[in-house]
């Protein structure tokens, strides 16, 4: 698979936090959090762990020059806790000693006494209190109440979906260096370079051309560094700031697990009614968001949740409430598909048992509700080049769903303890931001005297391979090879306001900015072209394969050539451009707009073999029909569909986390929190990708990636569900994720019902 950053990766010598060359004098932080779940601060005594070896500085809420606030969205949230404490986690002080080692030990010194309150874990506990992070949101479409009396089915239930830890490989941390003047130079691990230019600026209390916010890479994030990475570059900033030295912060593994927030869990209540042929007429929905101690992105989160709470099918009526629940532990936080998920796995459950109550697949009903061009979502935007039916038939002409059942049901009835289940999956994700402002990008692109090229733009790579794409876009436009081009890091300096790399939008708004300032320069090399060859009419010059076009046939200039001549004609070879998505608004008052530039479809088989003596599982294969625009980068975007489907899988099935009663996660390391091994790979995974569907809203007609397919992974836990009844027909039907082996023999073995 060839990203940009394989080589290096593969060598070891592509730069991380960890690796950035810092100073003799340089001091490392370690974070001192509460450890209790909610709490009144009565004392703390630093003095022991000021005496401590190596120890520098302990740095808290006292030492802030500005706001104690880094709220991204809501200011409810403080860099270091003043006089109370909202989670297990929560950051108290720093303190900086000469080696990491010395912080930590100083850090066990500290002597905190609290007064203990008490503490919610349940968002229901919360909502039932009135803990919300803001008034309950509802989305509405048609009459739901007129509408019950025309089903023939009506079917109520419980829906819980558990939270998600991001497990980047590269775990939290910046690097912050004083500069000239006293300004602060930050390199951050995070997706949102301008928030912590922002936010450092805030709790310093400067104007945001002091802070300089440089990434080059993350070690993945998934939507755990979009917000949270903000955190530690503002401490090491602020670290930075106090005591004149360089300051390093990582967070190691288990803290970091402790710490950050995840994946929002939902329990969630639905009502759906369906007509006796399988037509869904009505469909009622509550979603209780777990949202964690503070706002953090927990409102635009359950903003998805809405967007995505009817998957893809047309439902004409339609009440979705989502309320943000605020508990103790610690904020939780944007994970792949952003709320999106959490809402689409209450549809598929509700399809699920109306199915069973109705005595068909819910392939059938799944089949008969799928939007149409012209479809109205219930946040009143109206299906545009709807790929859905093409998704789904495509689908089912190349995987006939019908003989996949059938063999199924052919190795069931041989097998008694071995058991098969499949499940069909459709998705629908709406791209663009939920929050219409953040949809601009911008780029700056300079061409050296050598032909050389180099792009800077508001994205972040973070293994999406967002880096080679832009390549690829530039390479194009230009008519250049892709050698010619280096993208460089992300830069607030070089690139100002930028929105986080985030909502699969990456390669789309940074695409376009950079399709915008290519072309600027592309007319002045016409240009200078034009009068090197004596050519009145400039529009006659192209460029392709390195070389110069005149009327499409081949000239004696080379693009190097050119560039150097442009130089002496003293013609700039530096050009910066800004887009927007154009058209897109959301009224949050009404709760209707059209919130998004466009939707990506596909549809999904997905088969597992159960063994139902041990619980375990295994996944037989995955085969979709993807609909990918037209396609920029094969072997990304096929990553991007597996690795997403992966961690979909993850979440369905192995990864559970659990705190205790006083709060506390007790899932907190690799050895208790499993994540999806090289066993929960589908042995078989067969992304097609749809033929014919340029996208008029993406850079060379394609479409994001980035999210999108985690949805497939919802198909496993419905397929698990099958081959389990395959086992005990009578088995009472749950939906509670992630479905683990353990649960799985609950489920098998449990002597109340038949
Ligand atoms: N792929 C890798 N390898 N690492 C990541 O951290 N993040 C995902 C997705 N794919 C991620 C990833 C998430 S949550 C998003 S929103 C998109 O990539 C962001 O990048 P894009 O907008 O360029 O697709
Ligand atoms: N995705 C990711 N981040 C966001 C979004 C979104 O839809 N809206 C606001 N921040
Ligand atoms: Mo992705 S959850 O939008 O960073």
């Amino acid at each position: 698979m060839r990203n940009s950053d394989s080589v290096h990766h593969v060598r070891g010598e592509s730069h991380f936090i960890e690796d950035i060359n810092v100073p003799e004098g340089t001091l490392f932080g370690y974070v001192f959090y509460s450890p209790i779940a909610h709490g009144k601060i009565i004392k703390i005594d630093y003095s022991d762990a000021f005496n401590s070896k190596g120890v520098k500085g302990i740095i808290s809420a006292k030492d802030i020059p500005g706001e104690n606030q880094i709220g991204g969205v809501i200011p409810d949230e403080n860099l270091f806790a003043e006089d109370s404490v909202h989670f297990i986690g929560h950051p108290i002080a720093l303190v900086v000693a000469e080696t990491y080692l010395q912080a930590h030990e100083a850090s066990k010194k500290i002597k905190a006494s609290f007064k203990k309150l008490p503490a919610i874990l349940d968002p229901r506990e919360a909502a039932a209190k009135d803990e919300l992070i803001i008034p309950p949101r509802t989305f509405e479409l048609g009459n739901i109440n007129d509408s019950w009396k025309e089903c023939d089915f009506i079917i109520e239930g419980k829906v819980d979906s558990g939270g998600q830890e991001h497990i980047y490989l590269e775990t939290q941390g910046a690097v912050a260096f004083q500069t000239e003047g006293g300004g602060i130079k930050v390199f951050s691990a995070t997706q949102a370079p301008t928030a912590v230019q922002r936010t450092i600026a805030r709790i310093l209390g400067f104007p945001m051309n002091k802070v300089e916010v440089d990434v080059q890479r993350l070690g993945g994030a998934f939507g755990g560094k979009e917000d949270q990475a903000t955190a530690w570059a503002c401490m090491a900033a602020l670290a930075a700031h106090k005591l004149g030295t360089p300051v390093k912060l990582i967070l190691n593994r288990q803290d970091d697990i402790r710490i950050t927030g995840k994946r929002h869990p939902y329990s969630s209540d639905y009502k759906i009614g369906l007509t006796k042929d399988g037509k869904i007429i009505a469909y009622q929905a509550t979603f209780y968001q777990n949202a964690g101690a503070c706002a953090d992105l927990s409102t635009a989160i359950l903003d998805r949740t809405l967007f995505h709470c009817t998957n893809t099918y047309f439902i004409p009526n339609v009440h979705a409430t989502a309320l943000s629940c605020r508990t103790n532990i610690a904020p939780n936080t944007a994970f792949r598909g952003f709320g999106g998920p959490q809402g689409m796995f209450v549809i598929e459950s509700a399809i699920y048992k109306a199915a069973q109550v109705m005595g068909i697949e819910p392939v059938e009903i799944q089949r008969k509700n799928l939007l149409k061009e012209g479809d109205e979502f219930p946040f009143g935007q109206k299906t545009l080049k709807c790929n859905a039916s093409r998704c789904f038939d495509e689908l089912e002409v190349n995987y006939p769903f019908a003989k996949i059942f059938q063999e199924i049901n052919e190795f069931n009835s041989k097998s008694t303890l071995i058991k098969k289940g499949a499940a069909v999956i459709p998705i629908c994700f709406g791209i663009s931001f939920t929050t219409s402002i953040l949809n601009q990008a911008s780029a700056l692109i300079h061409i050296y005297t050598d032909g050389s090229i180099n792009i800077s733009t508001a994205a972040v790579e973070m293994g999406q391979g967002v880096n080679a794409k832009l390549k690829r876009i530039a390479a194009r436009t230009f008519g250049v090879a892709e050698s010619r081009i280096k993208v460089e890091s992300t830069n607030t300096s070089r690139v100002s306001n930028t929105s986080p790399t985030a909502a699969s939008k990456g390669t789309d708004l940074n695409g376009f900015a950079v399709i915008d300032a290519c072309n600027i320069l592309y007319a002045r090399l016409q240009k200078v072209a034009a009068e090197e060859l004596g050519e009145s009419d400039f529009s006659t010059i192209s460029f392709n394969h390195e070389k110069v076009f005149r009327n499409n046939v081949v000239t004696g200039l080379t693009f190097s050539n050119l560039v150097n001549k442009a130089y002496s004609k003293k013609v700039s070879l530096t050009a910066q451009a800004h887009h927007s998505t154009p058209d897109i608004y959301f009224n949050t008052k009404t709760n209707k707009g059209n919130p998004f530039a466009y939707h990506v479809y596909g549809s999904a088989v997905v088969q597992v073999t159960l063994d139902c003596l041990r619980g375990i599982y295994e996944f037989d294969f995955v085969k979709a029909v993807h609909d990918f625009g037209e396609i920029l980068h094969k072997t990304i975007d096929l990553g991007q569909a597996e690795g997403g489907i992966v961690q979909g899988i993850g979440w369905m099935t192995c990864e559970e986390l659990k705190w205790n009663s006083e709060g506390k996660l007790l899932t907190d390391a690799l050895s208790t929190y499993k994540i999806p091994d090289i066993h929960a790979i589908p042995k078989v995974m067969n992304i097609h990708f749809l033929e014919n569907s340029p996208n008029d809203f993406g850079p060379l007609h394609s479409k994001a990636i980035g999210e999108p397919p985690f949805m497939y992974g919802l198909g496993v836990y419905f397929a698990l569900m099958n081959a389990m009844r395959a086992f005990r027909p009578g088995m009472e039907i749950k939906f509670d994720t992630p479905l683990t082996p353990e649960k799985v023999l609950l489920m098998l073995y449990n002597s109340t019902t038949n």
